[in-house]
């Protein structure tokens, strides 16, 4: 338990013991929303405001917090002191310092890990790129959220399943084989990878401006794979693999894993059971020849309400299936095979629409499962202040953009540190880290903007700034001899800055929680921003390796811990943390 959770649940202790008969005192959950912080230690370590107490108990505030202040007793507290309407704690510190480092060494990297998830299963759907397409920085984002998820939840004891929804069916494949079969060659294919393939649907795409007919050809193609004709099968399977091919190197750059490949084509033979079962349960309609499920809502007035959307198309005219059919199959798939208690999409927010349609149609059906698919949805990225486009060439390659990044970061590193081993090696976790922590570093749903200056400041909230603190953690430990914990003096951990520093490692664990219960690694991004920042600070404000062996053992036990949890965080956003810079 955090030092904040405790207050509160001493706090609410201290209500009801003070006032036996009074209702309506709020419960420890709820104290601990109002505790605060104050921005001057010397008005204590936490404050309670109690002036959401008067009407329960009607007393004036500074009357509530001078009774509970006269009455309070707990070793936790050293001194409690009302002000107005507050109640201001002071700490043991010393105390509060050598339970915490205890805690923190005593779990080592795996601090904050729980058992929490025990027996539950969370399905994640990420990263789902398109087969014949190029790895662009707009897959940059479920890539990375859906896998530092994916490392959330398994930290937490949960079983997940990693799945790499792959686009790999509709009639663009059609198209393409179209294209290689008039225009393109084995060996330039081959040699030229995916790129060569969008060369040829782009052909494509201009010849069929002039050559109406050529649509149908393309269209002709995907009935053939559909239908399972050999060559038309042979050529989109290496298509397939070739992507992946391609793909794979960017995942390894990433160092992001999947459980499953089973993208849309894997549910073709699925789609049955989700078409009967939607007619038997009569939620098709017949709408200028396509089927789809009506999802108009009315209020009493005949007035269209909010929660209305426009029809979710199931099957088209000529009875191809849509991308929302394979939606709906691979959850029922889903479900069936990993029981999961929550199945993720991290997904774009311009999908927002596509799923809420189709999580509608599996309520309508009557599964109440409908409400453990989630549509976890992140804003855009650009790059440089430019948006990007995919038709009209502005794209950045993500292979291109961790090129770029791992090259930027070796000539910073020759800059600042020629003498270091493992120079490209170092480069490489920098430049990688300086992409994923970029990406991870607010709100999901605020859109990103990839800027390189600020992106690899080694001095700013940068991923390099962070994995540095860690390096820096790893060369003050190596230069100490193993710290001797039980000699350890805590009270050499009583100043301000220690105190913040370890307020921070307390909460960890529920940063953590709270991360997976928002479905937001910009959380765990941040508190080991604020970790480093307030390590930093106490490393030039104190001497660590003084000549007390006992307040050096103390100052070693903090960075040890500080290192421990900065490693973990990285982790669990993705990124790596070299032990020298
Ligand atoms: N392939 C899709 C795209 O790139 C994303 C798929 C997301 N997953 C899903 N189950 N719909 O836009």
């Amino acid at each position: 338990m955090d030092m904040m959770t405790r207050m509160a649940a001493l706090t609410a202790q201290a209500l009801r013991e003070t006032w036996p008969e009074a209702q309506e005192l709020p419960e420890a959950e709820e104290i601990r929303g109002l505790l605060a912080v104050p921005p001057d230690p010397a008005m204590g370590d936490y404050a309670f405001p109690v002036f959401r107490l008067a009407k329960a108990l009607r007393m004036a505030p500074p009357k509530i917090a001078a009774t509970l202040a006269e009455g309070w007793n707990h070793a936790d507290v050293a001194r409690v002191e009302a002000v107005n309407g507050y109640l201001n704690f002071f700490l043991n510190r010393l105390n509060f310092a050598r339970d915490t480092l205890t805690a923190v060494l005593a779990a080592g990297e795996r601090y904050g890990a729980s058992d929490l998830g025990a027996g539950k299963t969370i399905c994640l759907d990420y990263s789902s790129i398109n087969i014949a397409k190029r790895f662009h920085i707009g897959h940059l984002s479920t890539t990375m959220i859906g896998h530092s998820l994916k490392r959330i939840f398994d930290f937490l004891g949960y079983t997940t399943v990693g799945i790499n929804h792959l686009g790999d069916w509709g009639t663009q494949f059609g198209k393409m084989i179209c294209a290689y079969k008039k225009w393109g060659n084995k060996e330039e294919v081959e040699r030229g990878g995916v790129a060569e393939l969008v060369r040829l649907y782009v052909r494509f795409h201009e010849e069929a401006e002039a050559d109406k007919a050529l649509e149908d050809e393309g269209r002709a193609w995907f009935k053939r794979i559909e239908d399972g004709d050999e060559e038309a099968l042979t050529i989109w399977s290496w298509f397939k693999e070739l992507t992946l091919k391609d793909t794979a190197r960017v995942y390894d750059l990433l160092g992001v894993s999947f459980d499953s490949y089973a993208g849309e084509s894997f549910y073709n033979d699925k789609m049955d059971r989700v078409v009967n079962e939607l007619k038997e349960k009569d939620l098709l309609t017949i709408s200028e020849g396509a089927s789809v499920v009506d999802l108009r809502e009315y209020d009493q007035e005949g007035k269209e309400t909010k929660t209305s959307m426009p029809p979710c198309v199931i099957l088209r005219s000529d009875g191809a299936t849509l991308y929302a059919t394979r939606d709906l199959a691979a959850a029922f798939y889903r479900h069936d095979t990993y029981h999961f208690d929550k199945c993720l999409y991290v997904v774009a927010y311009q999908q927002d629409l596509h799923f809420r349609q189709w999580f509608r149609v599996l309520e309508k059906m009557g599964y109440e499962w409908a409400k453990d698919c989630v549509h976890v949805s992140f804003g855009m990225i650009s790059y440089e202040g430019q948006a990007l486009a995919t038709r009209k060439g502005h794209v950045v390659y993500l292979e291109e953009l961790l090129d770029q990044a791992q090259q930027k970061a070796l000539e910073i590193i020759n800059e600042k540190s020629p003498n270091l081993e493992n120079k490209e090696e170092v480069a490489r976790q920098v430049g990688i880290g300086t992409v994923i922590y970029t990406d991870l570093s607010n709100n999901r749903i605020k859109d990103i903007d990839f800027h390189w200056d600020r992106a690899l400041n080694f001095d700013g909230e940068t991923g390099p700034y962070v994995q540095y603190t860690h390096a820096r953690c790893c060369s003050v430990l190596r230069k100490a001899e193993a710290i001797d914990l039980p000699e350890a003096d805590f009270s050499a951990l009583t100043d301000n800055e220690a105190q913040a520093l370890l307020r921070l490692l307390g909460r960890f664990p529920d940063v953590i929680r709270e991360a997976a219960d928002k479905y937001e690694p910009s959380m765990i991004t941040r508190a080991i921003t604020d970790i480093a920042q307030a390590y930093n600070k106490f490393y030039y404000e104190h001497r660590i390796l003084n000549d007390d062996p006992a307040a050096a053992a103390a100052r070693l036990a903090l960075t040890q811990a500080v290192r421990n949890v900065i490693k973990t965080g990285l982790f669990l956003i993705g990124i790596e943390a070299p032990e020298r810079m």
